[in-house]
């Protein structure tokens, strides 16, 4: 046999790594609680066409898809954001608006691995579904900047556009939807010359060339300023102006919010998927260079899934990343004081009394393990004091007879005699 080791892109992650993943997955889920999003569960396989539909070429043409043996074509789920517009368009079709679901778990794309950058990664997600008011977008917003404070992470900054504005520019001028998304994705990728050259190509006229061309260059941390400017610039086309005056009154509601968030308005912002049709935003920290979330309003997916037209808006965080991000700014987790235990029987003969021991402390929701390995005391003692374990009990012939045991606390490293029912209230 070969020696086995992960696919490319995958990776395992060992205790210490998978009590930090698991940890940011709680912060996310109280966040979901404290802004009362609901969760939900969808699967992470599901039909090619669905996934492919509006999540964009950079997307599409790195899903994890094949024929299953019913010969469907089906793929690894990319991101949650079709799964849950698939849920609301038919099962939660009649459900009262506002809608808010919130996921966590692991998606697929064939990316290049690079530090921050898997094929299988995790994301907590947050759809707000049946509003198209700009409190549902500034809501999304706060709720990035609350998970990002509720695990630590200091100085992180967001980057807020609004799609309307260049789409809005674009579709004044005719220029087809498949003609604005390609230039969408050179946006993206920041390969503006060639997203100017693309429309220019297509026919469109000198004036709405230039107008992109200086949006493409305007971003500023003034926002409200920058936002001045952006309307400046867009005069007169009617679509574009109301984008611009939609992101306007998000911001404003952000700071009336009196959140403290540090946000930089980028009016020649695009995102990869295509499904926006609003206003979007990524998170950063300036230690790590890719987005640790991103998200943004997309008012006409769940109509293309067959729903009612329904306004949402939405977010997902990189788990992953987010533990990078928590590993490079040294962020230590909060500590939750455990009492762990760790239960040593003397002689073998006394492995079933351990066992009882075990199991009456698990009951009181004290973590429990038993010494396995058969090892000496001062052995399993060592282990335990490595595996930094608070107490240890010992299960000795002498203290039987008094239907008792020693409990050691190890960190104290002191010990004494206590009897068996007494052992939990001496522990908690
Ligand atoms: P996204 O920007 O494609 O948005 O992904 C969200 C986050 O997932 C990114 O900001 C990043 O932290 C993480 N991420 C993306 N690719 C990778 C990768 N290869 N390795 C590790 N982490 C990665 C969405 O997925 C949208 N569904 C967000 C949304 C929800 N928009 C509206 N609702």
């Amino acid at each position: 046999m070969p020696q086995f080791k992960t696919v490319r892109g995958m990776r395992d992650f060992l205790p210490e790594e998978a009590k930090i993943m698991k940890y940011i997955e709680d912060k996310a889920r109280r966040v979901a609680e404290l802004y009362g999003y609901q969760e939900i569960i969808t699967p992470v396989v599901e039909s090619y066409e669905l996934l492919a539909a509006k999540a964009g070429e950079e997307i599409r043409s790195r899903m994890f898809a094949f024929r299953d043996l019913g010969d469907r074509m089906v793929a690894l789920r990319p991101e949650f954001t079709a799964s849950v517009a698939r849920l609301v368009a038919t099962t939660l079709r009649n459900e009262p608006k506002p809608l808010r679901l919130f996921s966590v778990g692991s998606v697929y794309r064939y990316d290049e691995p690079q530090r921050g950058r898997y094929r299988e990664f995790w994301q907590s997600n947050y759809e707000l579904m049946g509003s198209d008011k700009p409190e549902a977008d500034a809501e999304i917003i706060m709720l990035t900047n609350s998970l990002m404070n509720a695990v630590g992470l200091r100085n992180c900054t967001f980057k807020i556009g609004h799609v309307g504005v260049l789409r809005g520019i674009m579709a004044e001028e005719n220029l087809e939807e498949k003609t604005q998304n390609t230039a969408m994705q050179l946006m993206d990728k920041k390969l503006y010359d060639d997203a100017l050259k693309l429309v220019k190509d297509a026919g469109a006229q000198e004036k709405c060339v230039t107008t992109l061309e200086k949006l493409v260059e305007l971003k500023g941390a003034d926002v409200f300023e920058t936002v001045e400017r952006m309307k400046e610039c867009v005069k007169n086309y009617k679509k574009a102006e109301a984008a611009v005056e939609n992101l306007y009154e998000i911001l404003k509601l952000i700071s009336e919010s009196k959140s403290k968030i540090d946000i930089a308005v980028d009016a020649g912002f695009a995102r990869g998927l295509e499904y926006y049709t609003g206003m979007i935003f990524e998170v950063t920290m300036p230690e790590i260079d890719t987005a640790l979330g991103g998200g943004g309003r997309y008012d006409r997916l769940i109509e293309l899934f067959g729903g009612e037209p329904t306004p949402a808006v939405g977010v997902a965080h990189g788990i992953d990343r987010i533990m990078l991000a928590m590993q490079t700014q040294k962020v230590p987790l909060e500590k939750r004081e455990e009492n762990k235990v760790v239960i040593i029987p003397a002689k073998e003969e006394f492995i079933g009394k351990a066992m009882d021991i075990s199991r009456m402390l698990r009951d009181a929701s004290i973590p429990t393990e038993v010494e396995v390995m058969g090892r000496k005391i001062t052995k399993a003692l060592e282990d335990a004091d490595r595996r930094q374990i608070k107490y240890a009990i010992i299960v000795g012939e002498k203290e039987l007879k008094e239907e008792a045991v020693v409990l050691r606390d190890l960190t104290k490293r002191e010990q004494k005699t206590v009897k068996i029912r007494k052992i939990i209230e001496e522990i908690a």
